[in-house]
């Protein structure tokens, strides 16, 4: 294991559950956002997200939700994410043991073809648990949205004793729709599970305060550090991959190299020329299914 730190944030190079027990104190964080492997199948670098049965995946993943909660501060947050198969292993086990206040669905669009056969996966589940229902951080003010009417006019009320103008802001509900990270985006990194920027932002702008601690166990691309760093958060991030702990390196600590390596963002080379203008290459997995 290897720690790398600078001006409010942490990274370490390791194992989720082995850091957590070592190096985390109780009741020590303000959020924790968890985006575990799925148990897809899917490869991250060295690392294969593949368990023998749904039953061992389960089994593995206690043990660290049971961390989280011994770390988590009694007016702590956590959102957990997994594939829709699983989610069900990880919300009967939470429900015991927090107050889950939201089951949200992440959802997205895909120009590609998802499935044949079935109704394609086109959404992630995120758990979002409280350790105590009646104190814990929402800042509905902050994460506010246009609420669709439907009406092509503004709405007036005309029930008190002026008219004025509805409110049309209002806090999201639990479908939440934001595009997957692809290719051609800025936040785009190599890896095959990136969470988009968007995402985050609203859980940790909602969930958290300046200055507060967010942690991270499984943090592929670092997007939650780097947001949380962005909105004056401290961060603490645990990834047991090399390749993806550079990028964190140069996107949490801003560092320029590594062990002599020089630590750089995404070339992104994909101009072809197919004689009718210009053609951008999709690189990133349009055929990406969650139920697979
Ligand atoms: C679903 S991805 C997380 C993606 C991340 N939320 C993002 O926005 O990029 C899960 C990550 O966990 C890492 N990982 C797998 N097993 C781990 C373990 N035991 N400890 C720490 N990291 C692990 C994988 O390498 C992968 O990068």
């Amino acid at each position: 294991m290897s720690k790398y730190e600078k001006g409010g944030h942490i990274i370490y190079h390791g194992e989720a559950l082995e850091v957590m027990k070592n190096e985390i104190p109780d009741e020590s964080i303000d959020l924790v956002f968890v985006d575990p492997p799925y148990n897809i199948g899917k490869r991250f670098a060295d690392f294969d997200d593949r368990w023998p049965s749904d039953a061992e995946y389960a089994k593995w993943a206690y043990e660290w939700i049971d961390e989280c909660i011994r770390i988590l501060k009694p007016t702590g947050t956590m959102y957990l994410m997994t594939s829709t198969q699983a989610m069900p292993y990880f919300d009967l086990y939470v429900r015991d043991r927090l107050s889950i206040l939201s089951r949200i669905i992440w959802s997205y669009d895909s120009s590609g073809v998802q499935a044949k056969k079935y109704y394609g996966s086109m959404y992630e589940p995120i758990l979002h648990c409280v350790k105590n229902r009646k104190s814990y951080c929402f800042n509905a003010d902050d994460i506010l949205i246009e609420a669709k009417t439907g009406a092509k006019r503004k709405l007036i009320d005309y029930r008190g004793d002026t008219p004025k103008l509805y409110n049309t802001k209002k806090v999201p509900g639990n479908v939440w729709k934001f595009p997957r990270v692809r290719y051609r985006m800025d936040e785009y990194e190599d890896h095959p599970s990136q969470k988009p920027e968007a995402l985050l932002e609203r859980i940790i702008r909602a969930s958290s305060n300046t200055g507060d601690t967010v942690l991270d166990p499984f943090s592929g691309t670092f997007t939650t550090a780097a947001v949380a760093k962005s909105m004056e958060r401290n961060s603490i991030s645990i990834e047991s991959q090399e390749s993806y702990l550079k990028i964190g390196l140069r996107r949490v600590l801003s560092m320029n190299e590594s062990d002599g390596e020089k630590l750089e963002a995404v070339k992104k080379n994909t101009k072809i020329k197919n004689g009718h203008g210009v053609k951008y290459e999709e690189k990133s997995g349009d055929l990406f299914s969650v139920d697979s």
